[in-house]
């Protein structure tokens, strides 16, 4: 057999992205302009909103949400443990305070039965993850959150759904990204959805600057000598039409990927039932997963090695795995910040320290699966 080499993730791109670029460049418009447009009205049709704004990435998208809900300085805002960086740094980047919440290691998403205890007069916000393309429980949320506006971390799950409705149609406004280990890419990427045109407004003036219209415009209208008005502080966080044209495509593959990496995830869950160290991924009713990653826990006990070393063998084989995601209360900045220990969110800690994702997307061959599934099922 020839030596396998099976990387955790590799976007799915070939001609039809490579010729969707070719009329932005040739029109010599690259910076966000019609195809961002278009863009953006596909995706909010897709996820059934009313705006979609197009930003640089999940993590400006985070935190634009965040400034124009008006998160600022002694704030709080409830964010899970055990998610990427990007959902709490969004929050300290508006002088607030991330309180974390431990996460319930079936499905890796926020535990709802420990929502109530964090919310105080000082909450802003709750930043609901739906991790690795699994929708959180949005409806047990929403019911504790009360007013307190929701905004959903959906960078994983683009095409999820709970109970027939899409993810992102769940919240104030909701966040999603186009990095190459997501369902669809633009290389680097973000769209915020929202139903809240005074929302969306601010949204999308903070990604351009703070820009608005002057109030001489309005009384003029467009002349060549007048720009914009700043009355915002806000970022440069445009996407390209380069970057557009690519998602426009992309955006068209969404359902076949999730369907294929549906499969997949099925075979892999069925070939795993029988080794008692490994727990697959949870199919909670009523919610269709996207797939983002295939994230399973190793019972290091039963399989008598550790994780460490199982992802070392699996990479001696050719098959390339990754923990989860982080527990963010274990890193640096935010241990030293909020003085915060590993067993304060145990949950968090047990994930981060025993996750494994096994490859799952659109670049692999029925043979890649079986070769995989074959090997994780003989590697103690
Ligand atoms: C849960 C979650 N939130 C936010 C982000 C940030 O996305 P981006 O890389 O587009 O900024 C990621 C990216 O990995 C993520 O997994």
């Amino acid at each position: 057999m020839r030596h396998k080499d099976i990387p955790i993730s590799k976007p799915s791109l070939g001609e039809d992205e490579w010729k969707a670029v070719r009329e932005p460049i040739m029109s010599g418009w690259l910076t966000q302009g019609s195809k961002v447009a278009e863009f953006e009205k596909l995706f909010a049709k897709r996820h059934r909103r009313k705006f979609a704004c197009a930003v640089s990435n999940c993590s400006d998208a985070l935190q634009i949400i965040l400034e124009a809900l008006g998160v600022k300085p002694g704030d709080e805002v409830i964010v899970p443990a055990f998610t990427w960086v990007a959902t709490a740094s969004a929050v300290c980047h508006c002088g607030a305070t991330p309180v974390f919440v431990d996460v319930d290691p079936s499905t890796f998403n926020l535990d709802v039965s420990l929502l109530e205890d964090k919310i105080s007069s000082k909450t802003k916000a709750i930043i609901p993850v739906h991790l690795f393309g699994l929708c959180a429980d949005m409806k047990s949320v929403a019911e504790l959150a009360g007013s307190i506006p929701l905004v959903e971390d959906a960078a994983c799950a683009a095409g999820a759904q709970l109970e027939g409705k899409p993810v992102g149609s769940f919240s104030a406004a909701a966040a999603f990204s186009f990095h190459p280990r997501k369902s669809i890419t633009t290389g680097e990427g973000g769209m915020i959805v929202t139903d809240d045109e005074k929302l969306y407004a601010r949204i999308e003036s903070l990604r351009n600057h703070g820009a608005s219209v002057s109030v001489e415009q309005k009384k003029l209208g467009a002349q060549p000598h007048l720009l914009p008005d700043f009355d915002l502080l806000g970022h440069n966080s445009r996407l390209t039409d380069l970057q557009a044209a690519i998602g426009i495509v992309q955006l068209g593959k969404l359902d076949r990927f999730i369907e294929e990496r549906d499969w997949w995830a099925r075979y892999y869950i069925k070939q795993f039932a029988k080794l008692d160290w490994l727990q697959t991924p949870a199919l909670p009713k009523k919610r269709s997963h996207a797939w983002q990653a295939f994230v399973c826990m190793v019972d290091e006990d039963k399989a008598g090695v550790s994780r460490d070393e199982i992802m070392k063998r699996l990479k001696d084989k050719g098959i390339g795995t990754r923990p989860g995601t982080l527990a963010v209360h274990m890193l640096g900045y935010y241990r030293k910040t909020f003085g915060l220990k590993p067993e304060d969110f145990p949950c968090a800690r047990d994930c981060f320290l025993y996750s494994m994702a096994l490859p799952l997307h659109n670049c692999m061959s029925a043979e890649d699966y079986t070769y995989v599934a074959e090997t994780v099922a003989t590697i103690l």
